[in-house]
């Protein structure tokens, strides 16, 4: 069996994606859903309930009243910012593992993915768009397959190495040349299988490569956008760090240049703190919300 059909098989050993989750991201670009439908979904799973209204009841939303009910919740904070708590929250259980060979050590893909994804928001801002709950999912999402290529990675990092020193390749390109896959398409190829909807499987397979994409090509763009931003905070950065291509190009065709980094890269600090913290403990960032700021 070949190396890439030995990593193509490990998908089938894949713990199961949270069925909750995975009805709830479905549920993201489903016209008919409601409030009401995401309650519906989460409310069978006591541990996702428990989470949701310790976060809404913690000082950061600084609620007057207590909620003790999903319903409620939903109500007071809203479909797109629950869905949002739900996302990062729980998508933790699944990114927070360290990752061997990329050099990313416990929770330090989930801090890589977090703050991709409140990039998108804070970027969004900037470039006058509307703020996407699909974009926010894919950005949270769009390394995933890093857990699953990692023990791979590890493996044959000599070679990986070796081949980025001695040809102009980038990460990805060398991980498809001696793996025969990369990350992105693995990533794909998982999200695919989970069901994801399809402008999710899409950002999550060409993140390193937008220009390859005719279809839903914002969300693509945009999720390779946040990536470079946040490669480039530092936060949760691995061994592939600062090897892709085409960042500038990125960066050029979204008319943003070094000081709208910066300026990104401040907003990003405070807002990831509030999380990490806020997500970590009940604490709370006195009362203010992470969701809700600009
Ligand atoms: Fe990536
Ligand atoms: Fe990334």
């Amino acid at each position: 069996m070949s190396l890439t059909d030995r990593i193509l098989q490990s998908m089938d050993q894949l713990p199961p994606f949270p069925m909750v989750i995975q009805r709830a991201i479905q549920l993201i670009e489903d016209p008919r859903s409601s409030a009401q439908s995401l309650v519906d979904v989460i409310q069978f799973d006591p541990g996702i309930t428990a989470n949701i209204l310790k976060l809404c009841n913690s000082a950061y939303f600084g609620l007057r009243k207590p909620v003790s009910s999903l319903r409620e919740a939903v109500v007071m904070v809203g479909f797109d910012q629950l869905m949002e708590i739900v996302l990062s929250q729980e998508s933790a259980t699944f990114l927070q593992e360290p990752c061997k060979g990329y050099d990313l050590g416990q929770t330090d893909l989930w801090k890589h993915s977090v703050a991709c994804a409140l990039l998108s928001r804070i970027i969004s801002k900037r470039l006058n768009r509307g703020v996407a709950l699909t974009l926010f999912t894919a950005a949270l999402l769009h390394d995933i397959g890093k857990m699953m290529l990692g023990q791979f990675v590890q493996d044959y990092f000599g070679q990986i190495r070796g081949l980025i020193g001695e040809k102009p390749l980038s990460f990805n390109e060398a991980e498809k040349k001696i793996l025969g896959i990369d990350h992105a398409e693995l990533g794909g190829r998982v999200a695919e299988k989970w069901k994801f909807p399809r402008s999710i499987i899409l950002a999550i397979r060409y993140h390193h490569t937008p220009s390859q994409v005719s279809e839903d090509r914002d969300v693509v763009e945009m999720v390779a956008l946040c990536d470079v931003v946040a490669m480039l905070t530092g936060i949760g950065g691995g061994a592939d760090g600062l090897t892709y291509h085409g960042n500038g190009e990125v960066m050029k065709r979204h008319h943003l240049n070094e000081k709208d980094v910066e300026q990104f890269i401040v907003k990003l600090g405070d807002q990831f703190q509030l999380v990490d913290e806020t997500l970590k403990s009940e604490r709370g960032g006195e009362g203010k919300s992470w969701l809700t700021m600009s």
